[in-house]
């Protein structure tokens, strides 16, 4: 590929866009903790004292790495999906928020808590979402069709939130832009094509649609997915809505995380072939222990796979980071305060529309 084609306009089908070509060295290897159990077991010793006196908590994603998902459990944080993450982060006591998740969460939660002090494990935790929807370029779509409202994926930079009328998560998206549809509103969707082609179709929005992607889930293969669910045939097919169409209408639930988490706990079917990133495992087998998942196929006859169902960025979150974070200081999110406030109103919207809404709830395909 060509330099320049790094930051690349382009018209797709008249008027979507497609600014930023991911380039693959830009995705790292994904590299996992590996720890004793002595060590595991002396670290976490460490850090909830550290905790303790800091008025800290650790809020995860359900991505992260199994140790510390049991470390916040164990010490009164929070494990969830970017939006309950966010909501807990919000109403919690603690003057400090260790975050571990990719940038965006850290950020959304430093614009929901300025007062707070939010660290994170590791800085260089981004997502290939956010990468591709820089602020300029986004900036300059939106200010092409002024008429549209404009409506973004959490998973994006403080700035684009700032720009935007509408945060929406994977839990909310869907009922968000249907309550936009019915105020006559047509819109601009970034950063996520895959999730953005679902929403259209669920709701029938006219969308203007970015055309970014998540490097994990657009991994996932539809024809090796039906070739194994032919081998499963009595298994459950969850898949999360940045995975590609193909894979979408394969899907017998649809759905954010905690949708994913929660079929599992609640369908009577025993197998279940699940498309998302693998780290959510420990938190369905901890809702099912006697279940069987299956991962979704990222490799195959058409597979060029890097991520491998496991996100590259989520797994920098490590325990010896958390430690190291509370021990220094060091990794302080912070966001401008301007961008702050406008992204502040952006995000309370979703989060006074949600309020008391079942938005978690897996919706069957
Ligand atoms: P959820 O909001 O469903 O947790 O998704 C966040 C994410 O980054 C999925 O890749
Ligand atoms: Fe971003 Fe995909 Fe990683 Fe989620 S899994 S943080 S969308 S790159």
């Amino acid at each position: 590929m060509m330099e320049n084609e790094e930051l690349l306009l382009l018209d797709l089908k008249g008027l979507e866009k497609s600014p930023y070509m991911l380039r693959r060295e830009e995705i790292p290897d994904t590299v996992c903790e590996v720890i004793s159990e002595d060590e595991r077991i002396a670290i976490t010793g460490r850090i909830k004292k550290l905790l303790k006196e800091q008025n800290a908590v650790i809020v995860a994603h359900y991505y992260t790495d199994a140790n510390l998902q049991s470390l916040a459990d164990e010490t009164g944080g929070y494990v969830s999906d970017s939006l309950d993450m966010a909501r807990f982060g919000h109403e919690s006591d603690a003057e400090t928020l260790v975050v571990c998740g990719v940038r965006f969460m850290g950020e959304t939660a430093k614009i929901l808590n300025p007062e707070k002090r939010v660290l994170m494990p590791d800085l260089e935790a981004n997502c290939s979402l956010d990468i591709g929807c820089p602020i300029d370029a986004f900036s300059a779509f939106c200010d092409e069709h002024p008429d549209r409202t404009v409506v973004v994926y959490a998973n994006t930079s403080a700035a684009v939130k700032a720009r935007a009328d509408w945060m929406v998560t994977s839990g909310s998206a869907v009922d968000v832009v249907r309550h936009l549809k019915e105020q006559g509103k047509k819109i601009i969707w970034a950063p996520d094509k895959y999730l953005g082609e679902y929403v259209r179709e669920q709701t029938g929005a006219d969308m203007l649609i970015w055309q970014g992607a998540c490097v994990v889930h657009e991994e996932f293969k539809g024809l090796e997915l039906a070739e194994l669910h032919r081998k499963h045939p009595d298994a459950v097919v969850l898949v999360h809505p940045e995975s590609p169409a193909p894979v979408v209408a394969q899907a017998d639930v649809v759905g954010s995380t905690t949708a994913l988490i929660n079929a599992v706990r609640t369908y009577p079917a025993r197998k279940f072939i699940v498309a998302t990133d693998k780290g959510i495992f420990h938190k369905m087998q901890e809702a099912a222990p006697d279940k069987i998942l299956l991962e979704a196929p990222t490799s195959g006859r058409s597979a060029t796979c890097k991520s491998c169902a496991h996100c590259p960025w989520m797994a920098m979150n490590s325990l010896r980071k958390v430690e190291q974070v509370l021990m220094t200081g060091e990794n302080e999110i912070l966001v401008d305060p301007d961008i702050g406030r406008k992204a502040r109103v952006t995000i309370q919207r979703l989060m006074d529309f949600t309020k008391g809404r079942p938005v978690a709830l897996a919706s069957d395909a």
